[in-house]
């Protein structure tokens, strides 16, 4: 039996983070050359499998034979995304009337630092694309990027009830895009009484959208890491609980993201590089506005000083994602002499990220 090797890449948020939790609320991200591979081997001498991570060790797979042949034991696993994914596959496989195979995952990230501290690029998003386009290979089960990216999700969502599957798009597609979330609670709901098949090709998937984008000519894309992790889940809870006390006018953030995310892309397919950094700008401060309105700390000390040193060399700098730490980006035109700015990063301890996007895949 041979091993199959397939690699995912890391995303960055450019534009629309918390809004795009919102069914339709567009975003743009980007794909990275930092890259998670997952090693699938079938295994032939022990008739069970494994998962293998740095992170967590090995994890001998477990399966029950019932009524619907063999599924695998998906309880008590620390690693839940690759389990959600493998869970998910294997309903698949059954419902096709593939038959089992015994495999053993190897999971190798370039998605964090030597001494195992997140970059905050997608570890998540990226270890499921890669195990579910290795499961996909292994099976021979023919998906599309499309079918790849909505199994991708359906497992997410199973472990991150409400997360909007922007760092899955931008790892399954590559390049540069425009994306918007399908309502993930219908969704659930049609997981639990629907074959998965059905739910794949079925009527659940509105205000889902992805759109390739041209990446901007004129200007330099820079990363600068804080070296703290953030967690989404926490920043997000803030947000979601201040909105239903009041502290944010929730309508009027929705409208000004959709505004930012519009120009931006305006900015992008008309090569208009004062539209998308402007855009950018006004990102940021939606987003600073945001974290006021409602208590939770999105741009810290290190993201502010960035974001600012950016804006003093005439570039534009905004945290990616939820904030609280991770990573900033910066957009500079190529003139821009952005040696006062690196300097500064570095007496800050906010460490420049050399990376570039990851080419597209395929289309989408
Ligand atoms: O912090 P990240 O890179 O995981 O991005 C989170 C972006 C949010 O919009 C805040 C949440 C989401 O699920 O999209």
């Amino acid at each position: 039996p041979g091993t199959i090797e397939t690699r995912a890449p890391g995303k960055l948020f450019i534009a629309g983070e918390y809004a795009v939790v919102e069914p339709g609320q567009p975003s743009v991200l980007i794909a990275v050359d930092r890259y998670l591979t997952v090693t699938l081997s079938e295994s032939v001498g022990h008739a069970a499998g494994s998962v293998h991570s740095p992170e967590y060790g090995l994890i001998p797979l477990t399966w029950t034979r019932g009524d619907s042949g063999l599924t695998i034991d998906r309880e008590h696993h620390p690693y839940d995304y690759v389990m959600a994914v493998i869970g998910t596959v294997e309903q698949l496989r059954g419902e096709l009337g593939i038959p089992a195979r015994f495999y053993d995952l190897r999971i190798a990230s370039e998605l964090d630092d030597a001494s195992g501290r997140k970059f905050g690029l997608g570890s998540s998003a990226a270890v499921t694309v890669a195990t579910v386009h290795a499961l996909d290979r292994f099976y021979e089960l023919g998906l599309t990027a499309r079918e790849r990216f909505k199994l991708a999700l359906l497992a997410t969502i199973q472990v991150s009830p409400n997360a909007s599957g922007g760092d899955v798009a931008a790892s399954t597609f590559g390049g540069w895009i425009r994306y918007s979330a399908p309502n993930r609670a219908t969704l659930r709901a049609q997981l639990d009484d629907r074959p998965l098949r059905e739910v794949l090709s079925g009527d659940g998937w509105e205000g889902f959208d992805v759109a390739r984008l041209a990446p901007p000519h004129g200007l330099r894309l820079l990363v600068g890491w804080t070296g703290s992790p953030a967690s989404t889940e926490r920043l997000v809870g803030g947000v979601r609980r201040s909105r239903r006390d009041s502290g944010v006018d929730y309508p009027a953030f929705l409208l000004e993201s959709r505004g930012c995310v519009d120009d931006l892309v305006s900015g992008l397919d008309d090569g208009d590089d004062d539209l998308t950094l402007d855009a950018l700008r006004r990102a940021r401060r939606l987003l600073q506005r945001l974290g006021a309105q409602s208590g939770t700390l999105i741009e810290t000390d290190r993201l502010a000083r960035l974001c600012d040193t950016a804006e003093a060399a005439g570039a534009a700098g905004k945290p990616s994602g939820a904030g609280g730490g991770d990573c900033g980006i910066v957009l500079a035109p190529a003139d821009a002499d952005l040696t006062r700015m690196l300097r500064s990063w570095e007496s800050h301890d906010i460490r420049h990220l050399t990376l570039s996007v990851h080419p597209p895949e395929g289309s989408v």
